[in-house]
């Protein structure tokens, strides 16, 4: 007997796998609806993987419409029926978007597609492939580290994508342009992709040249996640002058290129290598503040303040303090597609990248200073970290955003357990931390960043907690580890009192003035911040006046 398998979504809804037998009457619903839609005159789009940039994507094209305000496309999201990502298919089909999102368009915008403009539909079926006029990848496309703190050892991971290719070439008409958003390592689009797909249509008798193009996304799944794509400056490349053709309008219908012109680069490995530049550009950036926050913290300067003097001067107002780390999943990997596709596609043997290993590692690593800050801030106060009962207050990558991808939280929560102590975390914008909840298969269990701290079990037990005020009792120390809004305003005698004491208090991101630092200091807390060498004198000054008011009540 075969027992059916279920697909769980991250809320816990229960959907049953497809039976093979389901597959066909599947192809035969979306064959009836695209013969309809094309009776309308509308293309029909296949975006492969309904992640977080295939299901806002899908739904932004979907949504697109001519000067009359009808709608010029007809969309299938084709997300591939894995017990893991099944799930996504049936909750978009009911209108329901399958990622999590600050902004509120985005569950009106899929609602609006699914449910009243109907141009949008879901399937796991890849026959999908064979109706598409325009297929467009956002299939992932990871980089594998293999230790902390040194992206050389590492690899990209392209199985999902060239087996998506694979499927693709079996599949699509020779007319259909293929676009791939998919961040990849540059060279990808022409000489991995490109023989994939030649490959399999020759196989089919097709002898023309595929229609191939690249435009990476610049998306940002926070407040302005559907703007980020539709309402953004895009870079595209076709692989020759028909496919630069093709991509071009594509991408002019969907996207907002009249107020945010596009820029056509002669080749797509122009166009990814732009993708791994920009955001290697942007590692580095953070990186950099890396070393002079340690230069801070040990000379007695306030590391915000020195920022926010130079800023003024526009030529370095982007100079950018790097909190705990820089998560998210984009900045940690991508400048490691550029090194390894320098040796695997292009057979270079020498070793011409310095600064972009050196950021992605540097930033890998910055949070494990905050739980050497947390340990000497414990020991001040006479307080073994060794079962310390230790409050992570964001668990984030970045603020107001509930995406805990690679998050410097992370690797915070994991040193500071294997250092003994007793782990809380709060965070207003995430329900589950399945970084942690369920470490041993999310993302894929040979990702964890588990597998480089010792004694993490019992962190599958970690679960976020939504009371401030729970999350604080009886702590010894808390973490301020990302700057949610949420997190700007709390006074220093509120977070004692709830604490029911004074404790250790680390702040990570600036998020504590002077007066706050002061205030904590008088209220009997230690403080210590990543790059905030001035709170031993803030300290040194609280002291002095206590010893005063001290020898003054003696007199
Ligand atoms: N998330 C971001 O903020 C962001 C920003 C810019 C660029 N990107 C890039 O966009 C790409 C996609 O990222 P993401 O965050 O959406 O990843 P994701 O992991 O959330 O989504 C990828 C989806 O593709 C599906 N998939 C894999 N193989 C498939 C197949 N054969 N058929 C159908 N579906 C398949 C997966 O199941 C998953 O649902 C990556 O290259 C990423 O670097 C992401």
């Amino acid at each position: 007997m075969i027992v059916p398998s279920y697909s769980y979504s991250p809320t816990g809804e229960k959907f049953k796998l497809p039976e093979p037998e389901e597959y066909l009457k599947e192809f035969d619903r979306l064959k009836e609806v695209v013969s309809k839609q094309k009776a309308l005159g509308r293309e029909i789009v296949v975006v492969m993987g309904l992640g977080f940039v295939g299901a806002v994507m899908a739904a932004v094209v979907a949504d697109a419409q001519d000067g009359n305000g009808n709608p010029t496309k007809f969309v299938i999201g084709m997300q591939r029926p894995s017990i893991r990502s099944y799930w996504k298919t049936p909750l978009l089909n009911l209108g329901i978007p399958p990622v999590s999102s600050e902004d509120p368009e985005v569950p009106l915008m899929i609602n609006r597609c699914v449910n009243e403009k109907k141009t949008l539909t879901a399937t796991y079926t890849y026959d999908a492939l064979k109706l598409a006029d325009v297929v467009v990848v956002d299939v992932q496309c990871d980089y594998l580290k293999e230790s902390l703190g040194n992206v050389r050892e590492g690899q990209a991971d392209m199985k999902a994508l060239e087996e998506s290719l694979e499927i693709i070439g079996q599949n699509i008409s020779p007319e259909t342009l293929v676009l791939i958003e998919t961040t990849v390592a540059p060279g990808t689009t022409e000489q991995v992709a490109y023989p994939i797909i030649k490959k399999m249509l020759r196989k089919r008798g097709i002898e023309s040249d595929p229609l191939l193009a690249h435009s990476f996304e610049r998306v940002m799944p926070g407040k302005n996640y559907v703007a980020s794509i539709r309402d953004f400056w895009r870079v595209c490349s076709g692989v020759n002058e028909e496919a630069t053709r093709r991509v071009v309008k594509f991408l002019k219908e969907v996207i907002n290129t009249e107020k945010y012109p596009l820029t056509v680069l002669d080749r797509p490995i122009e166009s990814e290598t732009a993708k791994i530049v920009e955001n290697s550009f942007r590692a580095t950036l953070l990186a950099f503040l890396d070393e002079w926050s340690l230069f801070a913290e040990r000379n007695g300067v306030d590391l915000i303040k020195v920022i926010n003097a130079i800023k003024v001067r526009p030529t370095h107002s982007n100079m950018i303090f790097p909190g705990p780390g820089i998560g998210g999943y984009c900045l940690p990997k991508d400048g490691g597609l550029g090194l390894w596709a320098y040796r695997h596609i292009h057979g270079f043997e020498d070793e011409i990248f310095k600064i972009t290993p050196m950021a992605i590692d540097i930033n890998d690593t910055r949070s494990l200073h905050v739980a050497q800050l947390t340990r000497d801030a414990l020991r001040n106060m006479g307080r073994p970290i060794a079962s310390a009962e230790v409050l992570v207050l964001g668990a984030s990558y970045r603020e107001d955003v509930g995406d805990t991808r690679y998050s410097g939280s992370e690797l915070i929560v994991r040193r500071l357990t294997e250092m003994g102590a007793e782990l809380r975390v709060h965070d207003p914008y995430v329900p589950h931390w399945w970084e942690f909840e369920k470490q041993d298969e999310y993302p894929v269990s040979s990702h964890s960043l588990k597998r480089f701290f010792r004694g993490q079990e019992k962190l599958k037990d970690l679960r976020v907690e939504r009371d401030l005020q729970k999350a604080l009792n009886g702590i010894d120390a808390v973490i301020f580890a990302v700057r949610h809004k949420y997190y700007l305003n709390l006074n220093p005698e509120e977070v004692v009192k709830m604490a029911g004491g004074p404790m250790a208090v680390i702040d990570c991101f600036g998020l504590l003035d002077d007066n706050k630092i002061k205030r904590y200091f008088e209220l009997g807390c230690e403080v210590k911040g990543l790059g905030r060498g001035h709170v031993k004198r803030i300290k040194d000054q609280v002291r002095l006046k206590t010893q005063k008011v001290g020898l003054r009540t003696k007199d």
